[in-house]
């Protein structure tokens, strides 16, 4: 039997960290669904649009890996699709924190969700979305820390947002 679990985030952009949860996840859970949001008091660097294709492409190979987006809560979201698991990705004691209170904020709001963490690979242990743009826009090498499509797609951002 195959259990569907979403893996929700802003994804802005989506990293080699991202998509090794992902993939990991798509090893124990079919489907998983890498589900993008909005966050209204977050300062996004690209658009909602802009997130959903990097991280379509950068699943394209995944069969058992759909991208889809959602408003609103992430409780409500999981529940339209009939799932019950939601994915995250611990990196470090750092992250605890934030994620404890995410996951009991949910767990509040609706028991039945399960949330389960999956620990970084050693080799994305440091990597993050934010630290990535940083480098980009310093115009650094980010080649190790996102697929491609994203780092043409950074340098590309920041060459633009540089001419303005
Ligand atoms: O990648 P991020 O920014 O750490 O992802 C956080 C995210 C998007 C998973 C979380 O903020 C979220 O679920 N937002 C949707 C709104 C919601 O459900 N809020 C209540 C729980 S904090």
């Amino acid at each position: 039997m195959s259990t569907i679990a979403i893996y929700p985030g802003t994804f802005d952009p989506i990293t080699l960290g991202h998509m090794s949860i992902a993939q990991r996840a798509a090893t124990i859970f079919s489907p998983v669904v890498v589900a993008i949001t909005e966050m209204p008091d977050k300062e996004e660097t690209f658009s909602l649009k802009e997130r959903y294709d990097m991280v379509f492409e950068a699943f394209r190979d995944n069969d058992n890996i759909i991208v889809e987006s959602f408003s609103g809560l992430l409780v409500d979201y999981v529940k339209s699709k009939g799932a019950s698991v939601v994915i995250r990705g611990m990196r470090a004691i750092a992250d605890f924190e934030y994620e404890f209170q995410l996951a009991l904020a949910n767990r509040k709001l609706s028991p039945s969700i399960e949330t389960l963490f999956f620990m970084t690979d050693n080799e994305y242990l440091f990597i993050s979305s934010s630290m990535v743009k940083s480098i980009a826009k310093h115009h650094g090498d980010i080649s190790s820390f996102v697929p491609h499509h994203v780092a043409y797609k950074l340098h590309t951002h920041f060459a633009d947002t540089r001419e303005k």
